[in-house]
């Protein structure tokens, strides 16, 4: 068992400055964007809660927050493509103007299947909103209305990203070291 968390990073992707200018961008498009429109942020657990965190205080129109948490992943560095719900969401989204957070968009499977299900509950629209995107990894079609960043193909951690529940709470984005989860 690692102490440091730090030791098992090969290189920082993302600064927290870098972070926060990014979050400062996508703030400014999605309050431009949703003017006048009845908001509301779904937050895909657990990964996106530190982004969606930081993401609403960088808006400047009033929104609704709601969270979802799905299983995908196990413990390892692939989604499986079979999407459980594991804690749905509580407010009806009749009429509602969605944007769902997410940390990271991979194969695209759990987003797809996120989207499925949202889509039965009459929404008056839903957008996407990744912190970060590996277009290389794509299975199924899929793409965000708002990117943070895009990144190459590793493992990332850090601000809300995990290696089996470990480095959420790294203030930066780092490549993991491929030893850990080899
Ligand atoms: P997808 O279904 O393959 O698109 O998987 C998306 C989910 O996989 C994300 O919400 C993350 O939880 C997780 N994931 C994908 N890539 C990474 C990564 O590089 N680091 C940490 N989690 C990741
Ligand atoms: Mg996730």
């Amino acid at each position: 068992m690692h102490n440091s968390m730090e030791e098992d990073i090969r290189k920082v992707l993302l600064s927290e400055a870098e972070i926060a200018a990014i979050v400062r961008r996508l703030g400014e498009q999605i309050s431009r964007d949703y003017e006048g429109k009845k908001l509301l942020v779904i937050g895909v657990l657990k990964g996106s809660f530190v982004f969606m965190a930081d993401l609403i205080r960088a808006l400047s129109v009033p929104c609704g927050v709601d969270f979802l948490a799905v299983s995908s992943y196990g413990g390892g560095t692939e989604s499986s493509g079979s999407v459980k719900i594991l804690k749905d969401l509580d407010m009806d989204l009749h009429g509602c103007d969605l944007l769902v957070a997410e940390d990271i968009l991979d194969s695209g499977r759990t987003l797809s299947k996120i989207l499925e299900i949202l889509a039965t509950r009459s929404p008056r629209s839903v957008r996407l909103c990744a912190f970060l995107d590996k277009p290389e990894r794509r299975q199924v079609p899929m793409r965000a209305d708002y990117v943070g960043a895009s990144v190459p193909d590793e493992f990332v951690v850090g601000y809300g990203l995990d290696y089996g529940q470990r480095y959420r709470n790294l203030p930066y984005v780092g490549v993991l070291k491929p030893e850990i989860y080899a």
